[in-house]
């Protein structure tokens, strides 16, 4: 058996994403977004990945970025639901478990989790907030509630 670590600083980080995108990159779901879709330059987007985890876990990374604004150019581009999600939470937490244990493993599988939640709803269904049902006055509903009734013909 092998000895795992937690996951204690800026070394733990590079090593965990480096390996992450390693196996992203060969995965048949994620990886040619990745590089076909996004056409990602590496050199870029891994050092904000470990700046993005530092600041998670640390918060001390000094990330700045768009991620929801990142993920939602993508929807018209290729398949972000769930599934898609799912495949790369999947091997997130594969490859946290795969190097490391502890609190801090535990946490950025739980904050991954949470985060994968929030981009995927926020860009698949970002609500307009004019049309919010709370704020509907009585008559806009009825209004709204007729046009359903309308039959195609
Ligand atoms: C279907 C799953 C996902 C796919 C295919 C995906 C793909 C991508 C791609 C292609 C980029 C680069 C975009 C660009 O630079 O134009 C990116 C950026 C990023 N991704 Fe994801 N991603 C996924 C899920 C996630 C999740 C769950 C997280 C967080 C836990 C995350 C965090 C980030 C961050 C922080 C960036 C950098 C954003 C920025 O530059 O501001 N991604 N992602």
């Amino acid at each position: 058996m092998t000895d795992t670590t937690d996951i204690l600083g800026r070394e733990e980080i590079v090593r965990l994403v480096d390996r992450f995108y390693e196996k992203v990159v060969q995965d048949k779901t994620l990886g040619f977004i990745f590089t076909d879709i996004a056409k990602v330059d590496w050199e870029t987007h891994l050092p904000k990945m470990y700046a993005f985890w530092q600041t998670v876990l640390f918060r001390d990374g000094g990330f700045r970025g768009d991620p929801i604004g990142k993920h939602a150019r993508l929807v018209p581009l290729t398949r972000m639901g769930r599934e898609q999600f799912d495949r790369w939470l999947e091997l997130f937490e594969e490859t946290v478990d795969e190097l490391f244990s502890g609190e801090n493993a535990t946490h950025i599988k739980a904050c991954a989790a949470d985060m994968a939640n929030v981009i995927h709803s926020k860009i698949n269904a970002i609500p307009d907030a004019r049309f919010d049902p709370s704020k509907l006055t009585p008559e806009q509903r009825a209004k709204y509630a007729a046009y359903r009734e309308v039959k195609p013909q």
